[in-house]
């Protein structure tokens, strides 16, 4: 049973390249309300999100770069208005990714599950199209916030929409999470590593992993992991960003050594 449970998810990332990559029941938008957000491509095709957070930097999900045999080379992020076929995008090549180094994939599933699923992108050039914006990293997550994702995931039609999605969902508290997550052989929510949005009726989807969650204009969360299926019942999980806001500073704005 607990096997089955990891290989629908692993499965779910296999086949799109990720673990969560479609909005399901969202709204069309574009890149001018979010114009932080970037298609993370490989080999030229979408697997991901990710978010701009510096001049040179973006931050997408570790499972998104983790994929077996990845050749570094072949990633890039792109820039559209909104539409992946926007025949204007532009792709941004990466000169270095660096995944979490404590990400632990499918291991600790029972106490928390892909903990530390995130990575930063650095790139080898400034983005500089018209809709690049990065956006302030979250440092506190209020429970009963209503926030924002946004993805080119699966939709409810299973299909990868060219136009980007996106809806809300509201900050479960952390019993919350548990309650909905920590059941005989489901995956578990952990508040240290994670943050958990719910809604009945919309959610997050493959294709959709690496990408934000926005609250009050700030990055709260990394798109992670959910139900397989995308059942909107469960809440979709989310890297909780203010716990990672060091670690990934001590990458972006090092502090300068003295000799
Ligand atoms: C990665 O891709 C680049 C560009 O296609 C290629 O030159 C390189 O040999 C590849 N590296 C490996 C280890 O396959
Ligand atoms: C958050 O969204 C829920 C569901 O749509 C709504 O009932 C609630 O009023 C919203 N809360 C705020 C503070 O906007």
């Amino acid at each position: 049973m607990f096997g089955t449970v990891i290989l629908a998810l692993l499965s779910c990332g296999l086949v799109s390249g990720d673990f969560m990559s479609r909005i399901i029941n969202g709204q069309a938008t574009d890149t001018t309300a979010h114009p932080h957000q970037l298609s993370l491509e490989y080999q030229g095709n979408h697997v991901c999100g990710a978010s701009i957070i510096g001049t040179k930097w973006a931050v997408t999900a570790a499972h998104c770069v983790e994929f077996a045999n990845y050749n570094e080379t072949l990633f890039g992020v792109a820039v559209n208005n909104g539409k992946r076929s926007d025949p204007d995008r532009a792709v941004y090549p990466i000169k270095k990714i660096t995944p979490h180094g404590s990400y632990t994939g499918t291991a600790g599933f029972l106490e928390a599950a892909y903990a530390n699923d995130i990575a930063l992108l650095e790139l080898f050039e400034e983005i500089t199209s018209w809709a690049d914006k990065a956006i302030e990293l979250s440092t506190d997550i209020l429970d009963n916030k209503n926030c924002t994702i946004t993805g080119w995931g699966l939709d409810s039609t299973d299909t990868s929409p060219d136009v980007l999605q996106e809806t809300t969902g509201t900050i479960l508290t952390e019993s919350g999470c548990v309650s909905k997550w920590n059941t005989i052989l489901q995956p578990a929510y952990s508040h240290q590593y994670h943050v958990c949005i719910d809604d009945p009726n919309t959610g997050s989807c493959n294709g959709d992993s690496g990408g934000p969650m926005v609250c009050d204009g700030k990055l709260a969360g990394v798109t992670s992991w959910g139900a397989s299926g995308c059942d909107t019942t469960k809440p979709s999980v989310y890297v909780r960003v203010p716990n990672y806001v060091t670690w990934i500073q001590g990458y972006t704005n090092p502090t300068p050594t003295f000799l």
